[in-house]
């Protein structure tokens, strides 16, 4: 047997830098839409107000895309550790950035190129660029200040916040982009790129859209014109905005303790088969069941039960809200493209033990969740079969009512329609054409400030129909019916011709 040495002997040193190729591996797991939640992110650890996202088309292609913040910008004391990967700062509790590779592993994911300019709330300006094509010697360029002027100066459709400093992350031959200049497929790809970026980042962030900390714009910009699109606000998707519970007594907190550590399960129940885009996200109700991860207010994942149970459709209305802190340390930790939360070992006891005052647990909250889902779908079952809503609906109405009604299978749907009638009448039934005429004579009352159109007065349609889609029913109107139908023509149509007069009066 061989002696066993604890000391492992040397007799000097080299310096073995990384391959500069190292650097294009970086984050690899990364799409477009979070490499620019992680510029984001930057933005928010800077105290933007504004940030403001660029694709610029040049001769047909897309060829850069920009990010713009009106935060405290970057100090040419700080401006070469920001360039560096791996380069860490002191970070404040609460801040974002954590391993000091965010913006370049985001940056290099997407784009070939970075360029970081930035004037800081002191005054000074900074530019620097990484280039993956000449990256000798870890060499990062200086960008002389009359063109980080001119950059910053730009029209970024956004006040100065009140520190005066901003910052603009440049992407330069981007890997990502479709290299056509054919104008119906370039249209097609930033369509279909910009609504995945609106959907990624209204979700990770909407805690800070919803509070108006926060506002994210995406535009287009075509460099041999000079001009710039109307901007696409990004709207806040909160997982967790329904306005109804799904279930009485929910949301529940059940808390619990991990080596002093306190991690609170904020458990929701949704209400059955809404149509929110806050419950429908991308991915589907079953990937978008279970956990909800916050760390800073920052969305870091979105479902997904980690170990606590699988996941099954019958549990579709389940979301819990999980806010971690970097102290709970073993328990959590993060992605580096922040997009996924790894846990510890300990994580299954834990929500195990979690329960709240009356008791509850995670799994009484598990039963009453899939409970909920049951009771919902059994209650359309037991509804009364109806005609399907036809022309003259809005679609969203339309899908509504299919979403709470059972058809009457084989059935025309009664169409609604406007038409100008002799009398005064609101309404008459046609029952031979399937049709339930409207009398156009009320139209603008109906419309409000609305405009006209085959799918108008939606409010008012949806009404009728509840009220009228019986009588449309069966081989003969009977009398009962008939005097129905009186009352409500007298009873709507003195309504009807008050709100006309009060729109003619105005
Ligand atoms: N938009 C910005 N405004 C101000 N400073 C920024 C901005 N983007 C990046 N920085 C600076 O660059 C540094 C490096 O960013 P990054 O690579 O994302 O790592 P991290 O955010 O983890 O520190 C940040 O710590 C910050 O000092
Ligand atoms: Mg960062």
């Amino acid at each position: 047997m061989p002696t066993w040495r604890e000391e492992i002997p040397t007799t000097g040193s080299v310096s073995l830098p990384p391959d500069p190729h190292a650097l294009d591996g970086l984050g690899r797991n990364h799409r477009i839409e979070t490499a620019l939640a992680d510029l984001v992110d930057n933005a928010i650890d800077a105290a933007a107000s504004e940030v403001v996202i660029r694709f610029v088309q040049r001769r047909g292609r897309l060829s850069s895309l920009y990010v713009a913040d009106n935060g405290h910008g970057i100090s040419s004391e700080l401006i070469d550790s920001a360039m560096t990967v791996g380069g860490r700062r002191n970070y404040q509790n609460g801040s974002l950035g954590k391993f000091g590779l965010g913006m370049k592993a985001a940056s290099f994911s997407q784009a070939r190129g970075l360029t970081v300019l930035s004037r800081h709330a002191e005054g000074e300006l900074n530019g620097r660029r990484w280039s993956l094509d000449d990256l000798s010697n870890f060499r990062c360029h200086i960008v002389p200040t009359d063109f980080v002027d001119g950059e910053l100066a730009q029209d970024w459709g956004f006040r100065a916040a009140g520190g005066g400093g901003s910052t603009v992350i440049r992407w330069d031959d981007i890997t990502g982009f479709t290299v056509t200049d054919d104008p119906d497929r370039v249209q097609t790809f930033l369509s279909v790129t910009i609504s995945r970026i609106l959907d990624h980042l209204g979700l990770v962030f909407h805690r800070f859209l919803t509070r108006g900390a926060l506002r994210i714009a995406l535009d287009v910009a075509d460099a041999d014109r000079a001009v710039i699109g109307a901007p696409f606000e990004v709207e806040p998707i909160d997982p967790f905005a329904y306005h109804h519970t799904g279930h009485p007594g929910y949301p529940k907190t059940l808390v619990a303790e991990h080596n002093g550590h306190r991690v609170a399960f904020n458990c929701h129940i949704w209400p059955g088969r809404s149509k929110s885009p806050n419950f429908r996200l991308h991915g589907g109700a079953v990937e978008r069941q279970g956990l909800y991860f916050y760390r800073a207010d920052r969305l870091l994942q979105a479902g997904g039960w980690d170990g606590l149970t699988a996941a099954d459709a019958r549990l579709q209305l389940a979301r819990v809200a999980v806010d971690i802190t970097d102290d709970a340390t073993g328990l959590f930790s993060m992605n580096p493209e922040k997009s996924r939360v790894m846990v510890g070992a300990d994580f299954a006891h834990l929500a195990e033990a979690a329960r709240d005052g009356d008791g509850t647990r995670v799994a009484s909250y598990l039963r009453e969740a899939e409970a909920a889902y049951k009771q919902s779908r059994e209650r359309r079952r037991d509804r009364r079969r109806m005609l399907p809503p036809g022309k003259g609906f809005d679609p969203l109405i339309r899908r509504a009512i299919s979403d709470e009604v059972p058809f009457m299978p084989g059935e025309d749907p009664i169409d609604i329609r406007w038409r100008r009638f002799q009398s005064l009448d609101l309404f008459a039934v046609d029952r031979e054409n399937r049709t339930l005429w409207l009398n156009d004579h009320y139209r603008p009352a109906a419309t409000g400030n609305g405009r006209g159109g085959l799918n108008d007065a939606p409010l008012v349609k949806a009404l009728l129909y509840l009220l009228l889609e019986d009588v449309f029913e069966g081989e003969y109107l009977g009398a009962k019916d008939k005097d129905n139908i009186a009352m409500w023509q007298e009873i709507l149509t003195s309504a009807a011709r008050s709100q006309h007069a009060r729109g003619a009066a105005s």
